[in-house]
Parts: structure tokens; sequence; C-alpha cells
């Protein structure tokens, strides 16, 4: 028996893809023209955050194992380099969206009510995949997200949930860094050192600058002082420890020593991997708020401040989740306690020869 050549359309199922648009002002007999680019362009995010869920999913699988292989590093920075290529895609079809105006969104927008992007599945998935935390979703902590859900769901939403996030496997990957106590060195005290140093050079400074008032030397040292104390955060457990009971940071203290230090001394071979995978976690949080705040001046744009289809308080509502709801702060914030490579300790000669590629000729 010989067997059809696949063909373009049997392959990709076109007809049942393009079978997937029944606009619903079609059945009332009053087409809306742009009804047909307002379902293009959420099936077209759909598809997205299939793929984006696809690539998520692979690499939280690779950081689910006890020891990620180094060999995986590679992969999972080039499947979440694609994740930001995506994004910055998602982003561009809002400007298309954008091109319908509020007037003839006015055509179908009743048609559609009571579902919102509240209902999008993928969306949570994608939210909760990257670790993003707190149930409430609407302002209000006696809605949880899950609530605009059908049963069905609710269901497999609640599984990702109960999966460990990209957030808690990172987490765990950088408390497993080897290179932070080595032979006689730990990594926080040389940093602490080099830190207390620099503050005291900063101090001196302005305690001797001839040219500053005494009002200014008084406030600047406040500074510094102030500088300081948030550098303390980060060598005392306890001062951390409160910092996470109020919310102001999620990852281990342990953590950030290995994503501080990853950060100073990328350099070293051994870290530029790292390195890349933790700029590319800030750099997805980054265009997930894009995406937010453009979705937000979006409906702003559509809609005003009228309620969401969901029940929200639309405009407002969105625009508050662009600051609220980031999952990667932590890395974000490192900046703080960055200093300049030329103040940074030496590391011994043996972890320098561990954090560098060997080529052995035998
Ligand atoms: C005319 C265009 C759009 C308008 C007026 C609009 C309006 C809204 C409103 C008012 C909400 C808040 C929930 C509610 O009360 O319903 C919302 C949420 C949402 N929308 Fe849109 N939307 C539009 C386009 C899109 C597109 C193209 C997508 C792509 C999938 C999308 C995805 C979402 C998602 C995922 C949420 C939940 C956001 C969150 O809870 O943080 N929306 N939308």
């Amino acid at each position: 028996m010989t067997s059809r050549p696949v063909t373009y359309a049997d392959y990709l199922k076109i007809e049942g893809l393009l079978g997937l648009q029944a606009p619903k002002s079609t059945e009332t007999g009053m087409p809306a023209h742009d009804e047909m680019l307002f379902i293009v362009t959420h099936q077209a995010h759909e598809l997205w955050f299939k793929q984006v869920l696809h690539e998520l999913g692979s690499v939280v699988r690779m950081f689910s194992e006890s020891i990620v292989d180094e060999k995986n590093m590679g992969v999972c920075v080039s499947r979440l380099q694609r994740v930001t290529d995506i994004q910055k895609l998602l982003i561009d079809h809002i400007r298309v969206l954008e091109t319908m105006t509020p007037l003839d969104f006015l055509e179908f927008r009743d048609l559609l009510s009571p579902a919102s992007g509240f209902q999008s599945v993928q969306f949570r998935k994608i939210e909760l995949t990257l670790g993003l935390q707190g149930g409430e979703r609407f302002g209000c902590p006696t809605s949880p997200y899950v609530q605009a859900l059908a049963a069905s769901e609710v269901k497999d939403v609640l599984a990702t949930a109960e999966t460990p996030s990209l957030f808690v496997l990172v987490e765990k990957w950088l408390e497993r860094t080897p290179f932070l106590d080595v032979e006689g060195y730990t990594f926080w005290k040389s940093y602490r050192f080099a830190v207390s140093g620099r503050i005291a050079d900063d101090a001196r400074a302005i305690e001797s600058h001839p040219l500053l008032s005494p009002e200014n030397k008084a406030r600047q040292l406040q500074e510094i002082e102030n500088t300081s104390r948030s550098f303390e955060a980060l060598f005392d457990e306890s001062v951390h420890a409160s910092l996470v009971k109020e919310g102001h940071r999620r990852l281990s203290l342990r953590a950030t020593h290995a994503a501080l230090f990853i950060n100073l001394y990328r350099d070293q071979p051994i870290l530029h991997m790292p390195f890349r995978l933790l700029t590319l976690l800030v750099d997805i949080d980054e265009l997930l708020q894009t995406w937010r705040a453009q979705h937000a001046l979006m409906v702003h744009r559509m809609i005003g401040i009228k309620v969401g289809t969901g029940g929200s308080m639309g405009y407002p509502y969105l625009k508050s989740t662009v600051e609220r709801f980031r999952v990667f702060n932590d890395f974000l914030s490192l900046s703080t306690f960055l200093i300049p490579r030329s103040a940074l300790p030496e590391l011994p000669p043996e972890l320098k020869s561990r954090l560098a590629f060997a080529f052995n000729l035998s």
C-alpha cells in the first residue's frame, strides 16, 4: 500500500486551525469587522503561550534533577532566550490589536461578556511555572485566581501550582553552588571585607572634603550609613529572615550569596552560563511586566475606566499588577550590591583554576 505524501495542510492541520475563528457578531447577523482581529490576536497569544510552556517545562525538568548537568546549561539558556523572543513578539501583537478603535470594539464587546482574560489557563500556568506567588489576583483576598476557571481547568492549574516552580528550582540550584566555601575561602567574608573597605573609604572622602558644608556632610554620611545597613542584611541571617517575612526579599540568603558571586565573578569561564541564565530570568520578568503594562494601556484605550468583563476594576487593576507581579525581583535587586571589578577581592588561585575550563593535552 502506498501512502500519500504528507502535505502542508495535513501536517499543520490547516483546515481545523482556520475553522476555529467564529465571530459572535456574525451569528447575530450584524458582523463586526474587527472581531476577527480580536479573535486571531487572542488565539495567536494562546499558541505562543503553548510554546512558552513547552520551553519553560523543559527547563523545569532539567532543573528538577538533583544535579543540573552542566551540559544542559547551554540548552536551558537558549530555551529561555527563545521565551524572551516570543515575549517580544507578543508585545507587538498587542500593538496590532490596538489598530482597532474603541468604537469598533464596542460593536461586539457585549457579546463576549462574561468571558475574560482571567480565564486564560495557559497564562496562569506560565505565571505559576515561573514562580509567581499569591493566590489572589483580583485585588481582593477572597477572590482566588482559580475562581474564574471551570472545574476541569482548576485541577490543571492547581497541578502546576503544586509543581516546584522555576524560581524554587533555581534557588535550590544556587544553594548548591560549590564555590562559596572552599579550602579556607569563604566568599561572603572576603566580599564583606571589600565592601566595608569601600564604605569606609567613601565616608573618609566625605569627612575630609574641603568644599562640603557640615549639613551636606551629615546628609551624605547618613546616606552611607543607609547603604551600609542594606549591605548588612546580606550578612545577617536574622535581618535577611525579617526582610523575607516582610515580603521585601524572597530568595534564601545562601542562594543570594551564590547569585551575587556569579554576578561579580561572571568573567570566570565556568560562570558565564549561570550568569546568562540569571540575566534571562530577569529579562523574562521584565518582558512580562512590559506585556502587562502594554495590555493595561490598551485596555485603558479600549474601555476607559469601565469594569472588565471578568468583573475586575479593569485598567486600575491591570496597572497595579505591573509592579506587584514580579518573580525574580531578588536577582534584579542584586545590582544594589555590586562593586566595581577593580575593587573585587582576588579569588584564591586554586579556586580560579577550578572556575576556568581545563584543557587536557594528554
Ligand atoms: C480589546 C482588547 C482587550 C481588552 C479590552 C482586554 C481587557 C481585559 C480586562 C479588563 C482584564 C481584567 C480582567 C477582567 O475584569 O476581565 C483583562 C485581563 C487579561 N487579559 Fe485582556 N483584554 C484585551 C486583550 C487581550 C489579549 C489580546 C490577550 C491575550 C491573550 C489578553 C489576555 C488577558 C489576560 C491573560 C488577562 C489576565 C491578566 C491578569 O490577571 O494579570 N487580553 N483583559
